[in-house]
C-alpha cells in the first residue's frame, strides 16, 4: 500500500529529526504493510524561500535514500505538503510540488481559507494548470464555518481528499473521519507520521478500525485507490 502523506524526511519540517528516527517510522510503515511512502514535507509560501525549500527537501530526499538503501524498507518519492496561498491556481511553481512525476499536489488549508477564492484556485489548478489536487487531512477543517460548503464543492467537482489513520483515534476528529469516509468524500488514508514515538504511522490500526465500524468495503476502496496511485507514480518514473 502507499502511503501519501508523510514527513519522514529528516531535518527539514517538524517532522524526523534524524536518518536514524526516519529509519524507524519506516519500519513501522513496513510493519503495518506500507511498501511505497511519499514524502511531503511542509511548504509554507509565506515564510520560505522556493529555491531554497526546493534544494533543501531534495537533499534531505537524496541523503535519506542512499542511508536506507539495501534495507528493505518502504520506497520513497518526493512530494510536497503545499499550505493553500492565494491565486496558487495562477502559479507556475506548483509543478515543483507535485508527487513524484505525476500531477497530483497535497494542498493543506487552514479553516479560514475555505472560501470562494480557495475553490476558483482548485479549480483553476485542474483546469488551467493540470494539476490533481488533493485536500490533505479535510477531517481537521470540520469545524470551519465553510465545511459544509467544501464538502459540497469536493463532491461537485469530484475533488479528492485525504483523512488521517491517527484521526479515527483522536476524540476531536473520530465521529467525523467515518462519517466523511461513510459518505463518499475520501479518496486517501494516510499516515501524516512525524515520528517515531509521538506522531506513529496508524495504519493498520486505522483501517481495520474502518472496517469494524464501516465494513471491509470502505477499508478496500482506501487500499485500492491508494493501489491505483501508486501504479500511476510507479509508471510515471520509468
Ligand atoms: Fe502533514
Amino acid at each position: 500500500m502507499l502511503d501519501i502523506h508523510s514527513h519522514i524526511l529528516p531535518g527539514v519540517d517538524d517532522g524526523s529529526k534524524s536518518l536514524d528516527e526516519s529509519v524507524k517510522i519506516l519500519e513501522m510503515m513496513k510493519e503495518q504493510g506500507i511498501t511505497d511512502v511519499i514524502a511531503t514535507p511542509h511548504f509554507y509560501a509565506f515564510r520560505e524561500n522556493l529555491d531554497e525549500y526546493l534544494k533543501k527537501i531534495q537533499d534531505s530526499y537524496n541523503l535519506l535514500k542512499s542511508y536506507v538503501a539495501g534495507m528493505n524498507l518502504p520506497d520513497i518519492f518526493l512530494g510536497t505538503e503545499v499550505l493553500y496561498y492565494y491565486n496558487i491556481g495562477e502559479s507556475e511553481s506548483v509543478y515543483n510540488f507535485t508527487f513524484g512525476n505525476t500531477m497530483y499536489l497535497l494542498l493543506e488549508l487552514t479553516n479560514s481559507s475555505i472560501n470562494s477564492d480557495l475553490f476558483k484556485d482548485i479549480r483553476n489548478l485542474r483546469d488551467k494548470k493540470g494539476i490533481i489536487p488533493v485536500i490533505a487531512h479535510i477531517e481537521r477543517y470540520h469545524k470551519s464555518s465553510n465545511f459544509r460548503k467544501l464538502l459540497k464543492f469536493i463532491a461537485k467537482e469530484n475533488i479528492q481528499a485525504q483523512v488521517n489513520a491517527s484521526s479515527l483515534f483522536d476524540d476531536d476528529y473520530t465521529k467525523i473521519t467515518l462519517k466523511l469516509i461513510k459518505k463518499g468524500y475520501i479518496t486517501y488514508i494516510a499516515t501524516d507520521s512525524h515520528s517515531a514515538t509521538g506522531r506513529v504511522p496508524m495504519m493498520n490500526r486505522a483501517l481495520k478500525f474502518i472496517s469494524n465500524h464501516l465494513g471491509n468495503h470502505y477499508s478496500g476502496a482506501l487500499i485500492r485507490n491508494s493501489e491505483k496511485m501508486l501504479d500511476e507514480i510507479t509508471e510515471a518514473s520509468n
